[in-house]
């Protein structure tokens, strides 16, 4: 084992990309709290696989407290019904798999919606389900990066007028490059007028529900059939772990409830078998080190790390706005701000490889009305406002 111990040292350390750093600002920071790595490493050891409640009654019932929990606390009504997935790519594959099962029946082909910033799991989503990547058509934005709902409206008139079935939006609570948020109470009025199931994925934006003043990120949200976020983006929870919420788990059950002899059990019909609800059959331990985070850090601990986080996005926000040689290419609501040196494209490239060969701070990009534009996701646990000024001066230097 030491010989073991010394190799993780010397060959895997060197090459890891630090996710626990401070100055890790690149994609959206996922952070392993100590409270979380306990309850990960206790699930490891007591190992149970909660395939049916019976196999394992712990498992179940503190996925169901927790998830319970987070639900009032991101201000999601009581008849959602919560579970846990590996991934948010996971969970939106289920939301449109039981879409699908929840179409109105008819010719024509099945086709959902997402604005054009929405994240690429949706149309993977589409390509694991076998509709096809052109199953999802991509309904433009407004100025602010947000799902336009009368674009929206008007592409599901001309599908119908085609002979085609709309069948899923997917609204964007946080979308992956600015953060924007779709207008969900618009786009849940559209949806429940066609008679379509609506996603919303609030994978990044979600936990900023916690603090009141960002309540307004899932308003309307209570009016999806399915909605998706990930404690283990902004809620210092170890990867992997999302929460995902159904009002309509009798969908899912039917798109998935397949039992064979072998794992029929007769315990309580109030006895979960989250097998019926999804594809995998073995479940990790997952919701113990949630229980942990959410325990240890309580509602307000959390919400206290989501303000700060977003204070120094605002403050870092401004000092671009007055910097000559910087502009901000779209607005920061949360704690992810998207700007660009004043230069062209490969300048802002090579600036980016020079922060992130610096070793202080790691930055990642994206591409905003054809512009290259510098990335930083405050996200990180560890993350303090001397990190932030610190990334902001060797951008500048
Ligand atoms: C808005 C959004 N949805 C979904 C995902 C996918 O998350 P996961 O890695 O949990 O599948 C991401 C990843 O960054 C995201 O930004």
């Amino acid at each position: 084992m030491s010989a073991i111990l010394e190799d993780f040292r010397r060959l895997i350390v060197p090459a890891l990309a630090h996710w626990n750093h401070p100055g890790f600002m690149a994609y959206f920071a996922t952070s392993a709290s100590g409270p979380g790595i306990l309850g990960e490493f206790l699930a490891a050891a007591v190992n149970p696989n909660g395939m049916l409640w019976k196999t394992s009654p712990a498992s179940t019932e503190l996925e169901q407290v927790t998830l319970g929990w987070l639900r009032e606390w991101i201000g999601l009504p009581p008849e959602f019904f919560g579970m846990i997935h590996d991934t948010a790519s996971t969970a939106t594959m289920h939301a449109v798999a039981a879409a699908r099962t929840a179409a109105k029946p008819g010719e024509g082909r099945l086709v959902m919606y997402a604005s054009e910033q929405a994240h690429s799991s949706v149309e993977k989503a589409g390509l694991a389900l076998g509709l096809g990547r052109d199953s999802l058509r991509k309904i433009p934005v407004d100025g602010e990066f947000r799902m336009r709902p009368a674009a929206l409206a008007e592409a599901i008139r001309e599908d119908l007028a085609a002979g085609r079935r709309p069948f899923c939006v997917t609204a964007t609570a946080g979308t992956t490059s600015t953060t924007s948020v779709d207008p969900i109470p618009a786009i849940a009025a559209i949806a429940a007028d066609a008679g379509i199931w609506l996603h919303v994925d609030a994978a990044y934006a979600g936990a900023a529900a916690i603090a009141p003043e960002f309540r307004w990120v899932l308003e309307g949200a209570g009016r999806a059939d399915s909605l998706v976020v990930n404690p283990h983006k902004w809620m210092f929870t170890p990867v992997d772990l999302s929460a995902f919420y159904t009002r309509r788990p009798e969908v899912l059950r039917e798109t998935f409830s397949l039992v064979p002899e072998y794992l029929r059990s007769a315990e309580h019909p109030r006895a979960v078998n989250l097998m019926d609800y999804g594809v995998p059959l073995g479940r990790r331990f997952r919701a113990l080190k949630l229980w942990f985070v959410l325990r240890s850090y309580g509602r307000e601990g959390i919400a206290a790390v989501i303000r700060a986080h977003t204070s120094y996005a605002r403050e870092l926000a401004a000092l671009i706005d007055a910097h000559p040689g910087f502009e901000r290419l779209a607005p920061a609501p949360f704690s992810v701000v998207c700007f660009r040196y004043k230069g062209s494209d490969d300048d802002n490239l090579k600036l980016i490889e020079r922060v992130n060969a610096s070793g202080r701070a790691f930055l990642s990009h994206t591409v905003l009305d054809g512009k290259v534009a510098i990335r930083l996701a405050i996200g990180n646990l560890a993350t303090t406002r001397e990190h932030v000024m610190e990334a902001w001066r060797t951008l500048c230097g």
